[in-house]
């Protein structure tokens, strides 16, 4: 009898794709990418094997934090186009039977959202409330120690109402209240404006900052900070972000979500795996998916890698499905942390890892962080902490599509510059090169699409010392093996009590593909293969 085939959702045998809509296409002219622009590279994504969309903020802004300070929730930024051109944009993804998410930010609105402007305009305003005041101390000081992620103080001092707001990022971003149920109802029917609409879900900006502590008690001094950190690593942020009484909130979220079919709630969270995955919620009740970084936080060592790759296993709760993530616009670019060749090592461990990956645009082709000069800097991270080098402008320049003037992304000088190789490093450059970062993505994506035990079967570990590591993926039907070399140096798998016998499916260097393997494999510097092993 034929063992009943398991049910997957889209995110879980699926691979999301992030677009950072300002640098995406440019359809206008402008220097700025938008919605036209997106849909006119829609059938790029669909070729690359990509099942989600996930787009950053598109929604009406005053741009202080480039669209993540959001003064209207329910209306598309003439910058990026019209409703029209949104419905469209769904429509075209529907259309080629992908999906699309849009962002949710909760935590925090612009302070020109007509929410803030009443809130702001008196005390006994009705919507007051809706935000965080505070008053002052009697020598006039802060309410407390707390820190903005920018820089400085997360208290702005309200001249007319004489209190203090919070705000966790810019102060043109102050922090909604939401243990008040009018600030939870409304962001509810924001939600189901957008699913409404058929969008197939939300990323939800910084899910773990939404409730503070009730007391508002100082943050500790952090022991580990040093210099060169973010101003905000001072303090650890205890009572300031990941309350227990968040959970009830994102439940709240995951309840709307659940009216509709077959949608999809993931969470962004910077917090360590033990405290991670308690977002997914006792009995499903959290978001399906909070964001694992690890492999942006990690150190780029293959033990440690692979350590976390066992905890992280051992630590999902029962049925909470995993995610991978090797790159954001908030985080340099993995071909600029570990290199062009090593990063083709990090997309095979993306690409065979056991939960849905997300790619970051431009990972497809090796873009790299592009060096801004300080007097071109956008991004007011970069800007409030000009020695820190914390500027996120590098990861977001724009898309390399072609060899032509602005590489295809614009027919206008763009928003942000481009990176000054962009005529070798670009998509039509590398479509037809078997060395191609682009086509060592296609090839790995379509293995891990045809072979559910690449996709969706078990992870084991075999092995990893300080240069690699090795696991085995595997189903009813078929088994992998991964050996990848995280190091510059060359090295040898030959593991003990573990015996093999394969083909190579899928090398870093395409010479390999191809070739039988037994026992043992030698491997080059920043190397890495899939290899398909016969049963025993
Ligand atoms: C999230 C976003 C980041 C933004 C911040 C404040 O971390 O990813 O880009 O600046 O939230 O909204």
């Amino acid at each position: 009898m034929a063992a009943a085939t398991q049910h997957y959702h889209w995110w879980q045998d699926g691979i999301i794709y992030q677009i950072y809509p300002r640098s995406f296409q440019d359809s206008n002219a402008d220097g700025v990418g938008d919605l036209q622009g997106i849909i006119s590279r829609l059938d790029y994504l669909k070729d690359l094997g990509m099942t989600a969309i996930w787009i950053s903020p598109i929604f009406p802004s005053p741009m202080a934090d480039f669209g993540y300070d959001i003064s209207d929730y329910r209306a598309i930024h003439p910058l990026f186009g019209s409703m029209d051109d949104f419905d469209q944009l769904l429509t075209e993804v529907h259309r080629r039977d992908m999906k699309l998410l849009l962002d949710l930010v909760p935590n925090h609105t612009s302070d020109q959202h007509a929410w803030f402007q009443e809130s702001k305009s008196s005390r006994d305003n009705p919507k007051r409330d809706w935000y965080i005041w505070k008053d002052a101390h009697p020598d006039g000081a802060e309410p407390n120690n707390w820190l903005s992620m920018f820089g400085g103080s997360a208290w702005e001092w309200d001249e007319h109402t004489q209190q203090y707001y919070y705000h966790g990022f810019l102060k043109e971003q102050p922090d909604l209240n939401w243990r008040n149920p009018e600030v939870q109802n409304a962001m509810m029917e924001v939600m189901c404006f957008w699913l409404d609409k058929g969008i197939d879900g939300f990323r939800v900006d910084v899910i773990f900052h939404m409730v503070k502590d009730d007391q508002f008690r100082n943050n500790p001094v952090n022991p580990d900070y040093q210099p060169h950190m973010n101003n905000y690593d001072q303090l650890l942020p205890v009572y300031s972000t990941d309350q227990p009484a968040v959970h009830e909130i994102v439940a709240m979220m995951r309840q709307v979500t659940d009216q509709y079919e077959d949608r999809v709630l993931i969470g962004e969270i910077y917090l360590p795996l033990n405290r991670l995955v308690s977002y997914y919620g006792v009995n499903h009740t959290g978001v399906h998916l909070p964001f694992n970084f690890q492999l942006l936080v990690l150190p780029w060592e293959a033990q440690q890698i692979a350590t976390v790759i066992d905890q992280y296993e051992g630590s999902l709760p029962e049925g909470g499905w995993p995610n991978w993530v090797l790159g954001n616009h908030d985080q340099p670019r993995i071909a600029s942390r570990v290199g062009y060749s090593q990063a083709r090592v990090a997309a095979m461990l993306l690409l065979t890892l056991r939960g849905t990956p997300t790619i970051y645009y431009g990972e497809e082709i090796g873009m790299r962080d592009v060096p801004i000069p300080a007097e071109e800097v956008r991004d007011p991270q970069g800007l409030n902490m000009p020695d820190l080098n914390l500027s996120r402008d590098p990861a977001r320049t724009p898309m390399q599509w072609n060899g032509q003037e602005h590489a295809g992304f614009s027919s206008a000088h763009p928003w942000l510059r481009l990176a000054s190789d962009y005529r070798r490093v670009n998509v039509e450059a590398q479509e037809h090169d078997p060395y191609s970062m682009l086509t060592l993505y296609r090839k790995l994506i379509q293995l891990r699409q045809q072979e559910p035990a690449l996709n969706v079967g078990s992870y084991t570990p075999v092995f990893a010392d300080r240069q690699m590591m090795a696991f085995v993926r595997e189903d009813a039907d078929s088994r992998f093996l991964v050996v990848l070399n995280l190091s510059h140096r060359t090295c040898y798998f030959k593991p003990k009590d573990f015996s093999f016998k394969g083909r190579i499916e899928v090398a870093t260097l395409p010479e390999r593909d191809g070739q039988p393997v037994q026992d043992k494999i030698d491997l080059s510097g920043d190397e890495g293969v899939v290899i398909r092993l016969e049963s025993a």
